[in-house]
């Protein structure tokens, strides 16, 4: 939090006028917003309000019918979840894009495995150099996977967020995008999620995190960002707000 100021000049993503139409609604309408090194977004909305929409012109999934994306000086355009993720953009969304029926090793690596030449000649799936390095990761990030080969349909939500997080971590990610990180997980789990979210911000990994969830924004938002018909309603240090004041601006009260 110290260091934000001088960071202020130089965000790591900025967003200019975003419009994205469905029909004839506009789901996501004139939205702007600047996000900072290691600075934890806290994206709340009603249901509808356009959250998810706004993150995914910005991680690859739609592409906005206006406006501009800038990742740091440079503008971009996002083809492609592939093409996010290339440019450093993680998004780890509520049913989690892992497979199911691959180990947590493989998920980190998932189609950026390591290759090493066999016989010289043919390249194959270096699968000692992966175990190794997903080990590592999983260590400084202080995560305990009791055995890296289990299929991740065996571990618990939390476990599976982690592995998500450790990929984004991995991969130097430039930007780390959480849609609703906790809806499914106990209260334990949900504590580790905000651990790592806060591991993320010490290595100055910026990251927006979609939550109805009040706890959980003031839990590890450094800003709150609110969304409301598909405007942006208010942009907010989390300190300066209740939650009280949250849902107000949410629900429109005091509106006619
Ligand atoms: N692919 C889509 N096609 C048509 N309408 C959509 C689509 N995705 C979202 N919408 C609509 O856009 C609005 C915003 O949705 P969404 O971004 O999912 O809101 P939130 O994440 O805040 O709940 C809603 O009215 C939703 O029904
Ligand atoms: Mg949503």
């Amino acid at each position: 939090m110290a260091t934000q100021d001088t960071n202020k000049r130089n965000p790591v993503l900025r967003a200019t006028n975003l419009v994205k139409r469905f029909g004839g609604l506009t789901a996501v309408n004139d939205v702007s917003f600047e996000i900072y090194p290691g600075e934890v977004i806290g994206l709340v909305g009603d249901n509808g309000a356009g959250k998810s929409t706004l993150i995914k012109m910005v991680s690859g999934v739609y592409r906005p019918d206006e406006g501009h994306i800038y990742l740091g000086e440079q503008e971009i355009t996002v083809a492609s979840p592939m093409e996010a993720r290339s440019l450093g953009i993680e998004t780890i969304y509520q049913d989690l894009a892992l497979c199911e029926n691959l180990d947590a090793t493989v998920n980190i690596f998932l189609g950026r495995e390591p290759t090493k030449r066999f016989l010289g000649l043919f390249k194959q799936v270096d699968r000692g150099l992966m175990l190794n390095e997903a080990q590592t990761v999983l260590n400084r990030l202080d995560i305990k996977i009791p055995n890296l080969r289990r299929p991740i349909r065996q571990m618990s939500g939390g476990q599976r967020q982690a592995v998500a997080i450790a990929r984004a971590v991995y991969w130097n990610a430039r930007l780390v995008i959480m849609d609703e990180p906790t809806a499914a997980l106990g209260v334990p789990e949900q504590r580790k999620v905000h651990e790592l979210v806060r591991t993320l911000r010490s290595e100055n990994v910026p990251v927006i995190v979609i939550s109805h969830n009040m706890q959980d924004v003031f839990a590890v938002a450094d800003r709150i960002i609110v969304m409301r018909r598909g405007q942006k309603v208010a942009d907010v240090p989390a300190s300066t707000v209740t939650g009280d004041e949250l849902v107000a601006l949410m629900v429109g009260a005091g509106e006619a």
